[in-house]
């Protein structure tokens, strides 16, 4: 019997020694968020542009009410990153200096792009420098960058900038195509490099489909959805080519697809109901070419209508979704990365 003892006790302690070390593994993940980073433009940035029209009524009047920053009448793309995370939405880079850095920051600024664009924001070159720099003045910790999601939004506006500057032809846009890709590529490893094991990266979305490219709001301009889809081809290479050399750290978020899917399903929906017969009408709408959503004049007076609801609208003005149209695609690209 005494002999027997010993590895029983044995046994037990070791039993007891690795429940140990799971409560103390779970007491630490517990302790500290997991945090979120985020690069690229307006479809990501949660306050970053001061003095952007984002700053001005009516922008926020769903969410939080007043305006906040964000390009939409509420959240955005990162604030449901954000949620399914079970995070608070990260700060804005340029209110740094008032906020709480534990959920992540937000470097993402509204009208950039891959390479520099027709506004002075700062391109994801110099976002991802930002970010280098914080890293450098240890405000994390390595465990908190291991266990940190990054979130990319990027190329709309680039591609505003290259196709109105003057005419292109196909084969100077599938070049400019290339370089760009070949930027965001670098881009990418170097969000990786500083050691974010998670991306995810928004595809393009239909950039055919915005109403400052359908004007009369009528239907979607499928020359531009075919470059689109020719974008996201190669960035899905490019993103398939990189999870070769560091396995799986990048996730593509459908854009695409989700945005055509939902606007699809809202036509459906309000098909013969006169009053939101027109899915791809914004919601804010300036009076003329001359005015943009937001837009007062010298009198105080608007220059802009507004929808009674923005909860029945997909887009909110020129460029951005709603907050019920984010809601919606985010609900699409969560089901789709679940079925990965
Ligand atoms: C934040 O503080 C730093 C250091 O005091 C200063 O250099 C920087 O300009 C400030 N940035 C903002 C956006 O206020
Ligand atoms: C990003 O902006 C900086 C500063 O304006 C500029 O020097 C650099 O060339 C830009 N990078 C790209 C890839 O366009
Ligand atoms: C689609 O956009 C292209 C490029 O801006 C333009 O040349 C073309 O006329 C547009 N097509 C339609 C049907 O509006």
């Amino acid at each position: 019997m005494a002999k027997q003892t010993p590895p029983i006790i044995t046994l037990l302690s070791l039993l007891i020694l690795l429940f140990m070390i799971s409560i103390t593994t779970e007491g630490t993940k517990k302790s500290s968020y997991e945090k979120l980073f985020v690069f690229g433009d307006s479809y990501a940035d949660t306050g970053n542009f001061l003095n952007s029209p984002s700053y001005k009524p009516p922008y926020g009047i769903t969410f939080p009410h007043q305006p906040s920053g964000r390009f939409s009448d509420g959240r955005v793309l990162t604030d449901y990153i954000a949620s399914s995370l079970k995070i608070k939405s990260p700060a804005p880079y340029s209110l740094r200096n008032s906020s709480d850095l534990q959920f992540g920051i937000n470097f993402a600024y509204g009208g950039t792009g891959v390479f520099d664009t027709f506004l002075k924001g700062p391109n994801m070159t110099i976002q991802i420098n930002s970010f280098e720099e914080i890293i450098k003045q240890n405000i994390y910790t390595k465990s908190d960058i291991d266990y940190s999601v990054a979130l990319v939004t990027v190329a709309g506006n680039d591609y505003f900038q290259y196709l109105f500057k003057d005419g292109k032809n196909i084969k100077e846009i599938l070049d400019f195509s290339a370089s760009l890709i070949n930027q965001l590529s670098i881009n990418l490893k170097r969000i990786h490099n500083v050691g974010i094991n998670k991306i995810k990266i928004g595809l393009l979305e239909p950039v055919g489909c915005l109403p400052v490219i359908t004007k009369t709001y009528d239907k979607c301009n499928d020359t531009i959805n075919m470059l689109v889809m020719k974008h996201n081809e190669l960035l899905l290479q490019t993103v398939e080519d990189l999870n070769k050399e560091s396995k799986s750290v990048f996730v593509t978020l459908d854009l695409y697809k989700s945005f055509l899917s939902v606007i699809e399903t809202m036509q459906k929906k309000h098909y013969g109901n006169s009053r939101v017969a027109n899915v791809l009408r914004p919601c804010c709408v300036p009076e003329s070419s001359n005015y943009q959503c937001g837009s007062v004049d010298e009198r105080g007076e608007k220059r802009y209508s507004l929808c009674d609801n923005p909860e029945s609208s997909f887009f909110w003005d020129d460029f951005h979704p709603t907050q019920n149209g984010w809601d919606a695609v985010y609900k699409m690209v969560q089901t789709s990365l679940s079925l990965i």
